[in-house]
């Protein structure tokens, strides 16, 4: 089953968040009926979402385009990559919009994986997660990158917390400086 994913709490999270973010070119991985597509079109030049599934709305002001995460990118593309995975712990994926697969992770390595392949060196990448997922696959993705996670902002629910992480390559070591 394919359904289009209405904005929830979550949703509205991660538009705050990126609400501090603005540049040239940002790509939301999974875009829904397009709600965080609108807040990063007043920063951002050039937005794009995809999603394997089309919104009910149309969207103004941004491309969509129905596409598997982001493999319709070249590499090192976006300033931005931003993206809500299907993050529900499921055994196998009944509904793309919710189910995240083994810990409810799956989606989120997999959506992770491209997003570092199409974010440029300079660039960010914005997750949203939830206490459903333990973050150790996130976090070893990031170190085999050369990744750093910081946690931009967390909200507790009734049932899970939320955060929204800032992904971004850890800064080159600095060479040490010879002695006196
Ligand atoms: C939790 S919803 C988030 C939707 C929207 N970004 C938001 O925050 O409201 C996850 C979205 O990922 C989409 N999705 C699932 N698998 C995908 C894939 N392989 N490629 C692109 N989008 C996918 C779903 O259709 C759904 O719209």
């Amino acid at each position: 089953m394919n359904r289009v994913y209405l904005a929830s709490e979550d949703s509205l999270l991660l538009r705050r968040v990126l609400a501090r973010f603005s540049g040239e070119a940002c790509l939301e991985i999974g875009s829904g009926n397009g709600g965080n597509l609108s807040e990063l079109v007043k920063r951002f030049s050039f937005v794009v979402g995809t999603d394997i599934v089309p919104p009910e709305m149309p969207l103004g002001g941004c491309e969509l385009v129905l596409a598997d995460r982001a493999s319709c990118f070249r590499d090192s593309t976006f300033d931005l990559v931003a993206f809500n995975p299907p993050y529900l712990p499921s055994e196998e994926v009944s509904d793309a919009a919710v189910d995240g697969g083994r810990d409810g992770v799956d989606a989120a390595v997999a959506f992770l994986e491209e997003a570092v392949r199409v974010v440029k060196a300079t660039g960010t990448i914005v997750i949203l997660l939830s206490s459903y997922n333990p973050k150790e696959r996130i976090e070893f993705i990031c170190r085999k990158h050369g990744l750093t996670m910081t946690i931009e902002e967390g909200e507790r629910l009734f049932y899970e917390t939320l955060a929204v992480y800032s992904i971004r390559r850890a800064p080159a070591m600095r060479a040490a400086s010879p002695g006196p």
